[in-house]
């Protein structure tokens, strides 16, 4: 709800309140985003403006008390006295001096789509409030959109620059939002890493200065993503003050978080000013991406339900929203590019039988793709792998009872391909200049209007002559050397392509809603809002390792529901890291996301076939929690534990994960949250089996007769038998498991029982936990 009252902002979600004013000289002034306030004289908010300080410049001679410097604003200009970084670097006939103040209002109701970038969608109570500022002299008029809502307790903020002038103006930098905010001792947490690497947690101190993350490789990165979070020092998982921010954008962006030696802490997020212009002409407008804000009192999970609740509500494509992400096969990393119509349907065959009900043919199926340098951008089924055509694979696959979806790379081309022979002018290069390569591959031009047609026409007529319900949308560079003809000033380049390809995208899946589209860049390299307008899902990492994963999936579920994170089963040892994991906790931590399998079905022993179809069958009836299911991470206190849940009310899944073991190890506490107090649950640990493999010479411990443990015997029987691993159920009420459930004692070598937990570095177990009916 937004309400204006003397002049006073109120923006009101059903949580916190966000408030803001405008001064006696025109500016926005900041005054409150935090717990939900009644709307209300905000004097004893405000910053107060008592006597004029030193070392500063004033505004108006006759007001030496005002110091834009001293003020918290909504979003500053240059040149007027405020030396913290400002939001909006407009370079018009008088340089960069900017000083926008206040010239009205309105209020509409619902959002107000992006021009021509994706924004959030529309729901219960959703309100924009548009403020219009203006700087008559440098001939500039911004506006400022606020879209509130309420029921998700989510504010988003944009800008929107027009040139009023007579000369043309050059935007150098435009942020979407801009938040002045008293330090509570903040930490700032970002998102980062690399391929195979991403979305590890990072925290620091916030100082003196300047803290920013941001990325230029052209898309939203695998070096930071663009979601970060500012927490109160006495804030943690589930107390205290956080405020989250996030963009809507896939492109170059930067967050920066500056704290003034007066106590203010000022948020900047938007487009990465570097090798960044935007050309106004007389008449021009320039929109920013969206901003998200979410703020909670309690702690960073509560900002994880604000945001996931935000995605899954006003982000992700409506058609997908409420349905269940099916379960996956992909056969990348069983076969990689030696993929033929053979091979294939026979992995086919065995994932039906497991349960899979979506099978995706990857990278390798087109003619000249037998590795990765050739033929991107030609995407015509190679006959020879393919001899009865991709339609017919589709449909031999539906008699398996499953749906067929297929792997592109559509913004890419190979320089030998027959789309390069036939356009050596569509790639982005620098007249003169050798193209930059990136995994033997170039980035087409997607700011000429004709290569966009083409990629529409191309994709639409490979989805529809061969009846694909899902398509994996890859890709695997950076841009660099980003100069395009097409445009009118080559610092427009990297955003005007970011423009293409939502064009693209949006006329490929627009009128094929049904189609169930899941991006992917080298894994997480673009795991943003931007995306997920289009995709339901994202490809979260090329590293299916369990334990890289905790980090991985760890770090992307602050920001990002589960409902949207893909997560498969690989082989073990892992083809990146080497680590020997058990089959368990493989699942057991892409269970929480959008499950599936990648692996190579022919080597699976009966043992492991038994195991997986339990684990399909298992995520099934509980998948509805796993991907809707509210989230939260729990402290164990300890690095090597990771617990997480999933649900609360009625059902509730907790699984506990193991990094690495300790020798007599601490006795594990397992309190789950989010239950009703009074009602009486059932514990249960989720069925699972330790491998003999596992046990090495220990099986003597448990066989009837002496085994050697690399001898045939053992190979034998260990490819049809298994232990069962930690058998536990409990009992009580819900504000007793809140306390912490006092588990069963891991394995320490003085011998087994069933109910012994095998964790030993890597192990897990899934407890589910149900509300009884008639305690
Ligand atoms: C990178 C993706 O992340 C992988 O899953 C796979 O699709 C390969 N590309 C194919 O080239």
């Amino acid at each position: 709800m937004i309400e204006v009252a003397a002049d006073v902002f109120f923006l009101q979600t059903a949580n916190p309140s966000y408030w803001y004013t405008h001064t006696e000289h025109g500016h926005l002034e900041h005054l409150h985003y935090g717990p939900l306030l009644p709307p209300q004289d905000p004097a004893a908010l405000a910053v107060k403006r008592t006597i004029g300080l030193g070392s500063s410049v004033v505004y108006a001679p006759d007001d030496t008390a005002y110091s834009l410097d001293a003020i918290p604003l909504e979003y500053s200009g240059i040149g007027q006295g405020d030396y913290r970084l400002s939001p909006i670097d407009a370079v018009t006939a008088f340089g960069a001096d900017t000083d926008f103040t206040y010239r009205g209002y309105r209020i509409l109701e619902g959002p107000v789509p992006g021009a021509d970038l994706p924004t959030a969608d529309d729901g219960e109570g959703v309100q924009t409030l548009e403020v219009t500022l203006a700087d008559e002299v440098a001939g500039l008029e911004l506006v400022l959109l606020y879209t509130v809502f309420p029921e998700v307790d989510v504010i988003t903020r944009r800008a929107r620059l027009r040139n009023t002038g007579d000369s043309p103006a050059e935007v150098v930098k435009l942020a979407s939002m801009q938040l002045d905010v008293p330090d509570r001792g903040f930490t700032v947490r970002s998102f980062d890493g690399d391929w195979i690497h991403e979305a590890h947690a990072h925290d620091r101190p916030l100082s003196s200065g300047v803290f920013a993350i941001g990325s230029t490789t052209g898309a939203s990165s695998n070096r930071h993503n663009p979601g970060t979070l500012l927490i109160a020092g006495d804030a943690d998982d589930d107390h205290g003050w956080v405020y989250g921010f996030n963009l809507v954008y896939s492109g170059n962006h930067t967050t920066s978080f500056e704290r003034d030696s007066l106590g203010s802490v000022r948020v900047l997020s938007g487009i990465q000013p570097q090798a960044f212009r935007w050309l106004l002409a007389p008449g021009e407008s320039f929109e920013t991406p969206e901003a998200v804000l979410a703020f909670s009192d309690a702690g960073v999970n509560g900002i994880s339900d604000r945001m996931h609740r935000f995605v899954r509500t006003h982000i992700t494509p409506r058609a997908h929203r409420e349905l269940e992400r099916p379960v996956v096969y992909n056969s990348w990393e069983a076969a990689f590019f030696d993929i033929d119509e053979k091979r294939l349907m026979g992995l086919a065959k065995q994932a039906a039988k497991l349960g899979v009900e979506l099978f995706v043919i990857d990278d390798g199926w087109f003619v000249g793709r037998d590795d990765d340098t050739a033929a991107l951008g030609d995407y015509a089924v190679d006959a020879k792998k393919f001899p009865a055509g991709l339609a017919a694979f589709v449909s031999k696959v539906a008699k398996l009872g499953m749906r067929t979806g297929i792997w592109v790379e559509p913004e890419m081309v190979s320089e030998n391909s027959e789309l390069n022979r036939a356009h050596p002018d569509w790639m982005l290069r620098v007249p003169g200049k050798d193209p930059r390569e990136g995994r033997h591959q170039q980035v087409l031009d997607l700011c000429n209007p004709a290569v966009r047609d083409h990629l529409v026409e191309q994709l639409g007529a490979l989805i529809d002559d061969n009846g694909f319900s899902y398509v994996k949308w890859d890709m695997n560079r950076h841009l660099a050397a980003a100069y395009s003809p097409h445009v009118a000033h080559p610092g427009m380049t990297a955003h005007a392509f970011m423009l293409g390809l939502y064009e693209v995208i949006d006329r490929v899946f627009g009128p094929r809603p049904e189609v169930l589209l899941e991006m992917c860049s080298s894994g997480g390299n673009r795991f943003d809002l931007g995306m997920l307008r289009y995709a339901a899902m994202i490809w979260t990492s090329d590293d299916t390792d369990p334990i890289e994963r905790l980090s991985i999936q760890g770090g992307i579920s602050q920001l990002y529901p589960l409902s949207v994170i893909s997560a498969h089963v690989s082989a073990s040892p892992h083809q990146q890291t080497l680590r020997d994991t058990p089959l368990s906790t493989r699942f057991n931590v892409a269970a929480f996301g959008c499950l599936g399998y990648e692996y190579d079905l022919d080597f699976l022993t009966a043992e492991e076939k038994r195991e997986i179809s339990e684990q399909i069958a298992f995520y099934k009836r509980h998948r509805r929690t796993f991907q809707f299911g509210r989230f939260r991470r729990t402290s164990s206190g300890r690095a090597e534990r990771v617990i997480w849940q999933v649900g609360e009310g009625d059902a509730a899944i907790v699984g506990n994960f193991q990094r690495g073991v300790r020798a007599a190890p601490e006795r594990d506490i397992l309190p789950i949250a989010g239950l009703h107090p009074d009602a009486v649950y059932a514990v249960e640990a989720k069925p699972q089996r330790i491998a003999l493999a596992r046990l090495g010479a220990l099986v003597n411990h448990v066989s009837p007769v002496k085994l050697d443990p690399t001898g045939l015997v053992m190979n034998v029987v260990s490819k049809h038998k298994s232990l069962p691993d930690g058998v536990e159920s409990y009992r009580g009420t819900g504000s007793l498991l809140a306390t912490g459930i006092r588990l069963q004692l891991q394995f320490s070598g003085t011998g087994h029982t069933d109910t012994l937990r095998m964790l030993g570095d890597f192990g897990s177990t899934l407890y589910t936990v149900v509300r009884e009916e008639n305690p």
